[in-house]
């Protein structure tokens, strides 16, 4: 029967066809070829019109069978193939571990928190607390119960922000974070309070927004003495041993008496030069003794207890640490300056 021979043909040739078969593309080749919709185990199922009804049934039979004995050899074909790809596919992405890895460029503080923070762990490490108050601020707190009564001319020496609240500045110094503490906290107490704080004023050693700490203690016994022992170890701290440190008498509303502190010129050394305007010194700082009106405000025993406190600019303290000519430097977020801080 001239069906059943070219089955077996066609048996023999793909049988020797698949013997040479290297990939995937060539076996979907084959099985169009032969299971397709033209294929030619396909076309031996239109064959069977002619053959002889009682043959039908053995023939059908045989091509069935045909049919699905290459289903099975395909598909196991396919199985071994996609494993052999896949296999040949991992031994050539195999992962190289001396290439040098992706290069992931890591954060860093700016300049200016890093000094805020160094400074704030100085005087933490010596017992003081961190405090905070808000940068919007009853007025006051920030003028009137620090002694900077509305005629007083220290309120026109700080050109302040008001903002359309009644009642409320932009504080111009952390000194009312002095008056927040007290009236939380009964004596002895001893804090900090770094933060932002905003001013008129725009040159290349005054920015509008800039950061200051204030420093208060208030305790029995507490004297000028105490005052001058904490200050020296921070200074030290910042700029070293050897920097030479001044008292000057000064004013301010809110001590009495008050100073201001100098160091000698970090740059000329104390020989003079454009920084230290030919003094040899740089003022780094303003302190003094709590005003008992201050203490009065706040409701803090004048008889009993006695207080010093500080306040000092951290961008001055910055520029003078890492020499920078120019505060706005600080501010212009400009990659060129600030990778220059990179692990600081
Ligand atoms: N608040 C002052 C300022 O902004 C700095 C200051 C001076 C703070 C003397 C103090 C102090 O606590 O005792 O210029």
């Amino acid at each position: 029967m001239q069906i059943k021979e070219n089955i077996e043909a066609l048996e023999k040739e793909y049988q020797e066809k698949l013997k040479n078969i290297k990939d995937l593309k060539q076996l979907q080749d084959i099985k169009t070829e032969l299971l397709g919709k033209k294929g030619k185990i396909t076309s031996l199922f239109k064959l069977l019109k002619e053959v002889p009804p009682e043959k039908k049934k053995e023939v059908g039979a045989l091509i069935n069978s045909v049919k699905a004995k290459f289903e099975d050899i395909l598909k196991e074909f396919e199985k071994q193939l996609t494993e052999k790809e896949l296999e040949e596919k991992l031994k050539k992405s195999k992962i190289d571990i001396t290439l040098p890895g992706a290069w992931v460029s890591p954060g860093a503080p700016h300049p200016v928190t890093a000094t805020l923070r160094y400074i704030s762990d100085i005087f933490v490490s010596m017992g003081f607390k961190i405090e905070e108050g808000p940068e919007v601020e009853l007025e006051e707190y920030n003028f009137d119960m620090l002694n900077i009564p509305k005629d007083h001319p220290a309120r026109e020496m700080q050109d302040t922000f008001f903002i359309n609240k009644k009642g409320y500045v932009l504080r111009t110094h952390t000194s009312p974070v002095q008056i927040r503490a007290m009236l939380k906290q009964k004596p002895p107490l001893a804090v900090i309070a770094p933060g932002k704080v905003y001013r008129k004023d725009l040159d290349p050693t005054h920015s509008p927004m800039f950061h200051q700490i204030e420093g208060l203690v208030v305790d029995e016994n507490i004297t000028f003495r105490d005052l001058k022992g904490i200050l020296k170890i921070f200074l030290e701290s910042v700029f070293g041993k050897n920097i030479p440190i001044r008292f000057r008498p000064s004013y301010f509303p809110f001590t009495e008496p008050s100073a201001e502190v100098d160091i000698g010129c970090t740059v000329c050394k104390g020989k003079g030069c454009r920084v230290c305007k030919n003094t040899g010194w740089l003022e780094i700082l303003g302190c003094g003794m709590v005003d008992p009106n201050v203490f009065e405000a706040v409701g803090i025993d004048t008889e009993k207890y006695t207080g010093f406190a500080f306040g000092l600019g951290i961008e001055r303290i910055t520029m003078l640490k890492y020499q920078i000519p120019d505060i706005r430097l600080l501010f212009s977020n400009d990659m060129r300056f600030n990778l220059q801080f990179k692990g600081i």
